[in-house]
């Protein structure tokens, strides 16, 4: 049974083709046919863009979609996880695409539920099919990633994106390299280098922005001089190579992670991003439902 849970096992040819896959479904505008499979889309932490592309991506490829609000479901009455996967798969679900706060939550059903779950972000952990989406736009983008330099700037700690995108981009051959606040830097990320935006930033092919991530920490930090401190302002944007790109998985921090300018500026891949996720997200479910 093929899980979506994390790039980290995945061997590259099969990162490769499920990007050359997705590449594809975007040019030639044809699906894999998935009619008549039920599939339900769990979300207990709120979400707009990863949501409704998966639902997008279901509604192309023609699956049957049994909703799910966790606000008005039988998880208010104290109903696990667990049970209410049990639940959804024994009417009849056949794979969920899954968003919790609780890092790993998918160690409570894999092994013990006989279905296919799609992490769609773990608590700090993982969000590998927003992973998938920006390796293409990358791809698009460069053709490659070999010696590309990819400049991961933010909450890098709280961050499912950074954790999920710089092992796969190092991996993949990328030079990585974090400019984070000193207070959100992530000991365990030791696939790059630390530094600051102004040092990194006129080197970069790939200016990746994080959202801080408020819901997940308590730390009071200088949220109104962010941007100048920490972000991309207008002027640290200046000197990027022309060639090169700015991403951000979204929703934004208008003027704290980004002078809001530069969101749509022509360097910006930003809403290129959301277009690529239903297309990435189309490739996951063709690999968890025909491979
Ligand atoms: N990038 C991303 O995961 O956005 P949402 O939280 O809106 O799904
Ligand atoms: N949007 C998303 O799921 O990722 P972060 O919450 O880590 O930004």
């Amino acid at each position: 049974m093929n899980h979506f849970i994390s790039l980290e096992n995945f061997d590259l040819e099969l990162i490769k083709n499920l990007i050359d896959d997705a590449i594809s479904f975007k040019r030639k505008k044809a699906y894999p046919n998935l009619s008549n499979r039920y599939i339900s889309n769990l979300f207990f932490e709120n979400s707009t863009r990863t949501k409704l592309s998966f639902e997008m991506a279901e509604k192309k490829t023609g699956m049957e979609i049994i909703y799910f609000d966790a606000e008005t479901s039988s998880i208010k009455k104290g109903e696990s996880l667990y049970d209410t996967v049990k639940t959804l798969h024994s009417i009849g679900v056949e794979c969920f695409v899954i968003r919790h706060a609780q890092d790993k939550f998918y160690e409570s059903l894999i092994n013990k539920i006989d279905v296919p779950i799609i992490n769609a972000g773990d608590g700090c952990g993982d969000h590998p099919t927003q992973s998938l989406l920006d390796l293409v736009t990358i791809y698009e983008e460069f053709g490659t990633f070999k010696n590309l330099n990819v400049v991961i700037a933010g909450d890098v700690v709280h961050s499912r994106v950074a954790h999920s995108d710089a092992k796969i981009l190092k991996r993949l051959g990328s030079n990585i390299t974090f400019a984070t606040p000193e207070f959100w830097r992530d000991s365990s990320m030791t696939m790059g280098t630390y530094t600051s935006l102004d040092t990194a930033i006129s080197n970069a092919d790939v200016v990746m922005l994080l959202r801080n991530q408020n819901e997940r920490h308590s730390k009071q930090y200088d949220e109104k001089n962010f941007l100048e401190l920490y972000g991309l302002t207008k002027e640290r944007a200046d000197r990027m190579k022309p060639k090169a790109i700015i991403m951000h998985p979204a929703p934004i921090n208008r003027n704290v992670e980004i002078d809001e300018d530069l969101i749509e500026a022509s360097q910006s891949r930003i809403f290129t991003q959301m277009t690529n996720g239903v297309f990435a997200r189309i490739a996951v479910l063709n690999y968890v439902f025909n491979s």
